[in-house]
């Protein structure tokens, strides 16, 4: 069952571009410049004419949530809030029927997520979710949604299931922005057709397994990690570290890399790894001195980074080489060594892979 992998994790790492490619499936049509989603037409109106839109979930698909806003705010110009659902639901949120709410929850059944999905119904606003599991108990909740067509995701580390919800909300942010008009149609078409050459790029990204392994080998006996990145991958910073945390105890925080000047630099010095997502994009140079600033506290730096990189890899103690993307979509991409490397370590460390100690796949109890 766990199809010739050791573990499901990396099954389920490995299963991404098809995972991805499913969840396009039927919607995305970059020939026709279409995207079928019947949620959305559905609710067309109200989408179109809300408010703000809030986005409610827990651990990593709060992190989906995170590059969700990202997409909605850069797209379709409309306020977005992320929230941790379990501190939405006892904060006495204010909720009109003119918002909004997304639930992201891979099992469906998270216990914060789904409270947080009854109370904004309560209060009157439309609730979009986007689920794994057909037929759980937040999606049969919603009043629409999409599903995200990851398939059965059996590690406790979600993995295939993130990057699946961000491929919906990249689907969401496209076609409510084309409905609004808020990106030009020449943007809008270079965007679709970026979008289906994704799963061929996580196919090309997955062959740095065995570099994550080898770098694996060298940081694997760190007591902590930094995870940094900027703008779309601030989020993915966050994600890195969650799940090196949580499969191979290694203590690790993810930040926006401009805070580390606000507080974490103190921690650098040479034991110290800092995990740093550099794409080439706008924020290039200003994430150039980041890394900077960490070698000049001899901090060691292991950079992800676009083919043909030049000045971090200079730099950079060690890198791993992922392909360009639209800036967009870099968060898909960019997680997948991070989810790699998290995986390689953890089994060094003797833990329990599939099955961290203290854990459940879904959380059914506050
Ligand atoms: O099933 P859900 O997406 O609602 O689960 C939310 C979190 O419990 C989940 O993402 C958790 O953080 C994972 N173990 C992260 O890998």
């Amino acid at each position: 069952e766990k199809g010739g992998f050791e573990h499901f994790m990396l099954k389920e790492i490995y299963e991404q571009p098809r995972s991805v490619r499913d969840t396009l499936r039927g919607r995305l049509l970059p020939e026709q410049g279409l995207i079928n989603m019947r949620g959305i037409d559905e609710y067309k109106e109200k989408f179109l004419n809300a408010q703000r839109i809030i986005i409610v979930g827990c651990g990593t698909s709060w992190h989906a949530g995170l590059v969700g806003e990202y997409l909605i705010e850069d797209i379709v110009r409309m306020p977005v809030e992320v929230e941790y659902a379990s501190e939405f639901r006892y904060r006495n949120p204010i909720i009109t029927e003119k918002d909004v709410v997304i639930a992201i929850s891979q099992s469906g059944e998270t216990a914060d997520t789904l409270a947080a999905v009854k109370l904004a119904k309560s209060m009157g606003a439309t609730i979009f979710g986007i689920c794994n599991v057909v037929g759980s108990s937040i999606a049969r909740e919603t009043h629409a949604g999409a599903y995200t067509h990851a398939g059965p995701e059996i590690g406790v580390a979600s993995t295939k299931a993130f990057t699946a919800q961000i491929t919906v909300l990249a689907l969401i942010a496209l076609k409510l922005g084309y409905m609004k008009g808020s990106i030009s149609e020449s943007k809008y078409m270079r965007l679709l057709i970026e979008l289906n050459s994704i799963p061929e790029k996580i196919e090309e990204t997955l062959k740095c397994d065995p570099l994550t392994r080898y770098l694996a080998e060298i940081y694997k006996d760190s007591s902590n990690a930094l995870y940094l990145g900027r703008g779309y991958n601030f989020p993915v910073a966050l994600e890195g570290a969650l799940k090196l945390k949580e499969i191979s105890y290694i203590h690790a925080e993810g930040y926006p890399a401009a805070e580390m000047k606000h507080g974490p630099i103190a921690l650098i010095d040479e034991n110290m790894p800092v995990i740093v997502i550099a794409p080439k994009n706008d924020q290039y140079d200003k994430i150039y001195s980041n890394v900077q600033e960490v070698k000049a506290r001899k901090g060691r730096v292991l950079a992800v980074v676009n083919h043909d990189d030049e000045d971090i890899s200079s730099i950079a103690d060690h890198i791993i080489e992922v392909p360009e993307t639209e800036n967009i979509y870099s968060p898909i991409i960019n997680t997948i060594p991070l989810q790699l490397l998290s995986y390689h370590i953890a089994l060094m460390r003797g833990c329990n892979v599939d099955q961290p100690r203290n854990l459940a796949k879904s959380v059914t109890v506050e």
